[in-house]
């Protein structure tokens, strides 16, 4: 199969129905797309096709095919997200980040509080409580 993977072309030889959070993680050697549940409950996974933010562990490769794929690296490593979650300690032991922060890519560059926390609502995390978290989006809305 053939698709754009953080804006270069890619083909992968894959069963169809290979997850795409594997697919990502073992062929292509991405791995800061993590797993979470596995089960499309935590956002841990997300990843952006085609400018939409979806759980890769629910994806077959399939559904990647000629499609542009947007991964953690893809964001370089001075992304505003990235920068604003480290001063403002978004992150702990991590396993969500990548997640919250391309969850956050399609959020509104005028999003409200109210509006980040329904735009991650399906993103979990288990250690910083949020506060943290929405406060890095919300500065790097401003930047
Ligand atoms: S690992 Fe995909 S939603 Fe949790
Ligand atoms: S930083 Fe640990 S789950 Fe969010």
């Amino acid at each position: 199969m053939r698709f754009t993977l953080n804006g270069a072309p890619v083909e992968v030889d894959v069963h169809p129905m290979k997850r795409l959070l594997d697919l990502l993680r073992e062929e292509c050697a991405l791995t800061g797309t993590k797993e979470g549940c596995g089960e499309g409950e935590c956002g841990a996974c997300t990843v952006l096709i085609d400018g939409a933010a979806v759980c890769s562990c629910l994806v077959p490769a399939a559904q990647a095919e000629g499609a542009a794929v947007l991964t953690i690296e893809g964001l370089g490593d001075a992304h505003p997200l990235q920068r604003c979650f480290m001063d403002e300690v978004g992150a702990q032991c991590g396993i969500c980040t990548p997640g919250m922060i391309m969850a956050a890519c399609v959020l509104a560059p005028d999003a409200s509080l109210d509006e980040i926390r329904l735009g991650l609502a399906g993103n979990l995390c288990r250690c910083t409580g949020y506060s943290a978290i929405y406060r890095a989006v919300q500065s790097a809305r401003r930047q």
